[in-house]
């Protein structure tokens, strides 16, 4: 490497080059790769919750999007055993919730199925939950189907941090953490939630929805019934409108 070359590191054997303060997922979807990831938004400050983007960096296990990438070290991201993990943590996701694929509006869309798919998940293995968590359909123009939250926080950081409103929130701790919609009535048609807001378009899965807008695009022409998601240009295009 001359003086002037960018430090670099290596993903699965390819060599990524990156800019120093970048993390090592912000650095390889740059270049093109995929490390796996579902509370990670190239557009957000990392949270870190999901664990989905674990690698190995020099034999040590990191989260992908809150680790800086370091020159010369070496990640390992599509193993055997971490693609097993990324599994297990999918199916503990399916199972804790309510996700009925089929009949979902973001089936093709969805970043977790489309994940599932590529870590090779076949069902649930760990028995379902099956929570009881209602709809909120009181707002004109949007519907939250709760049952699929996965609980990524990207709607509370859209709102927060670029539509500048405060209209989600999780509460609760552990096994007990839920969205809320933050008014005081707890419904969405009692927030300032406005067309064009950032909280609407990037909920990686089917609970922030449109309405009057369903299956515009037959499940079987969306964006991951096309290409798996490790196929996908990366960083993934902005979830706007999630219809390919
Ligand atoms: Fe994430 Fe969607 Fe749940 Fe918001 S509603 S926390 S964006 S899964
Ligand atoms: Fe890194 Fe969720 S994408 S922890």
């Amino acid at each position: 490497m001359t003086d002037t070359a960018p430090p670099r590191f290596t993903l699965d054997g390819d060599e990524v080059p990156f800019t120093p303060g970048e993390t090592i997922i912000e650095a390889a979807a740059r270049a093109g790769h995929w490390i796996a990831h579902l509370c990670w938004h190239p557009d957000f400050a990392p949270h870190g919750s999901c664990r989905v983007c674990q690698v190995e960096v020099d034999g040590r296990a990191v989260t992908a999007c809150t680790t800086r990438a370091r020159d010369g070290q070496h990640v390992v991201n599509r193993s055997a055993t971490l693609d097993a993990m990324r599994k297990t943590l999918l199916q503990m996701l399916f199972v804790e919730g309510n996700h009925f694929c089929p009949s979902c509006e973001k089936s093709g869309n969805c970043l977790l199925q489309a994940t599932a798919y590529e870590m090779g998940m076949e069902g649930p293995h760990f028995e379902e939950f099956y929570p009881d968590r209602p709809v909120d359909a009181s707002h004109p123009d949007v519907l939250l189907d709760f049952n699929r939250c996965i609980l990524c926080e990207l709607c509370v950081r859209a709102s927060r941090d670029v539509d500048g409103k405060h209209v989600f929130a999780i509460g609760g701790h552990g096994i007990g953490a839920r969205l809320l919609v933050d008014s005081a009535s707890g419904r969405l048609v009692d927030t300032d939630i406005a067309p064009g807001d950032r909280a609407l378009e990037v909920c990686p899965v089917g609970v922030i929805l449109p309405k009057r807008r369903g299956f515009a695009v037959p499940i079987g022409e969306r964006r991951f019934d096309a290409q798996p998601v490790s196929a996908q240009p990366h960083p993934l295009p902005s979830t706007k409108d999630p219809r390919p």
